[in-house]
C-alpha cells in the first residue's frame, strides 16, 4: 500500500525546489496532487513529467497565493478534479534580502503578505473542503532562519516566525476537526532561484557550519513532508521540525 494512497494534496510553489520534490514524491506514493505556482510555465512542465510516470496523477495551477480568489478557484478545482481535500503543502515563498536600513514598507509587505499572509489564507480557504472529507493534515514551511541569525533576511524572518505561531494556533484550534498542523523548519537548502552562497569560499564555510556537511536537498525536506501529509504522524500536530543536517545546534568555534 502507498503512503499516501487515497489522499488529494494541493502543494504550492511547485513549480521549483522542494515543493516539486514534494509534488513527485506525493504522486510516487499514491496521492492525487494540485501542484500549484505563480509561474505556472515550470508547475506545468514538472506535472507533465510526473504525470508520465504516475498517469492522471496531478493537475497543474497558476496560483498567487497571496490572493484570496486564487485560493478559492484552487480549491474549487481541486474538488472537481479529484473529488476532496485532505493534504495541504503551504510551501511558496519568495526570499530577498536586504540590510535592515534598506528595508521598506512595500518590500516587508510583500514578504509578509506571500509568506505568512499566502499560509494563512490558504489555511482559511482549505479547512470547511477538510472538515468535510473528516479530517487532513497541513504543513507549512517555515524556516530555521526564524530561530538562528540570519543577518540581512528581517522580514523573511518575520514572516516564518508568524508561520511558528500561525501553525500553533491552526493546531489547537482544529485538532478538534481532525485537521492536523504542523510546520517544517529547514536549514540551507539546495534551491535554483537563488544561490545559497555566492562564492565557493562561502558555500565551503557553510558546509563547515552544517555537521552533515552538505547542504540539504529538496528531496530530503519532501521525505519530512510526506511524513506529516501521511497517516504515519497522525499524533503529531502543532510540531515544528526543524531539518537542518545540525546546523542549528552547532556552535562552530574556530
Ligand atoms: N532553500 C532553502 O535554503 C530554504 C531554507 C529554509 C526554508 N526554505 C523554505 O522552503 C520553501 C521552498 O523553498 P525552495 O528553496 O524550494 O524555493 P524556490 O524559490 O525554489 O521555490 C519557491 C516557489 O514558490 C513560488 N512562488 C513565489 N511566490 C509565489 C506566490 N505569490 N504564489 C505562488 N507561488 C509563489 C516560486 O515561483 C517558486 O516556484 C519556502 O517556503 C522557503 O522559504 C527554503
Amino acid at each position: 500500500m502507498r503512503r499516501l494512497a487515497g489522499k488529494v494534496a494541493v502543494i504550492t510553489g511547485a513549480g521549483n525546489g522542494q515543493g516539486a520534490a514534494e509534488a513527485y514524491l506525493f504522486a510516487k506514493e499514491g496521492a492525487k496532487v494540485i501542484a500549484t505556482d505563480i509561474q505556472y510555465e515550470n508547475v506545468e512542465r514538472m506535472v507533465e513529467k510526473i504525470n508520465q510516470e504516475f498517469p492522471e496523477s496531478a493537475i497543474p495551477l497558476k496560483h498567487d497565493v497571496s490572493s484570496e480568489e486564487n485560493w478559492q478557484h484552487i480549491a474549487e478545482e481541486a474538488v472537481s478534479q479529484f473529488g476532496q481535500i485532505t493534504v495541504l503543502i503551504n510551501n511558496a515563498a519568495v526570499f530577498h534580502t536586504k540590510p535592515y536600513t534598506e528595508v521598506t514598507f512595500d518590500y516587508w509587505n510583500k514578504a509578509l503578505n506571500v509568506n505568512a499572509w499566502g499560509q494563512f489564507v490558504g489555511i482559511k480557504t482549505m479547512v470547511p473542503y477538510m472538515k468535510k472529507a473528516g479530517g487532513g493534515s497541513i504543513v507549512n514551511v517555515g524556516s530555521i532562519a526564524s530561530r538562528i541569525n540570519a543577518s540581512g533576511f528581517s522580514p523573511y524572518t518575520a514572516s516564518k516566525g508568524a508561520i511558528e505561531a500561525l501553525t500553533y494556533s491552526a493546531a489547537s484550534e482544529l485538532g478538534p476537526d481532525r485537521i492536523r498542523v504542523n510546520a517544517v523548519l529547514p536549514g540551507s537548502t539546495i534551491r535554483k532561484t537563488v544561490k545559497n552562497a555566492p562564492t565557493e569560499e562561502s558555500r565551503q564555510a557553510l558546509i563547515n557550519a552544517i555537521p552533515a556537511r552538505r547542504i540539504g536537498l529538496p528531496e530530503d525536506v519532501a521525505h519530512l513532508v510526506l511524513f506529516l501529509a501521511s497517516d504515519e504522524s497522525s499524533y503529531i500536530t502543532g510540531a515544528t521540525n526543524i531539518i537542518d543536517g545540525g546546523l542549528s545546534v552547532n556552535i562552530n568555534l574556530p
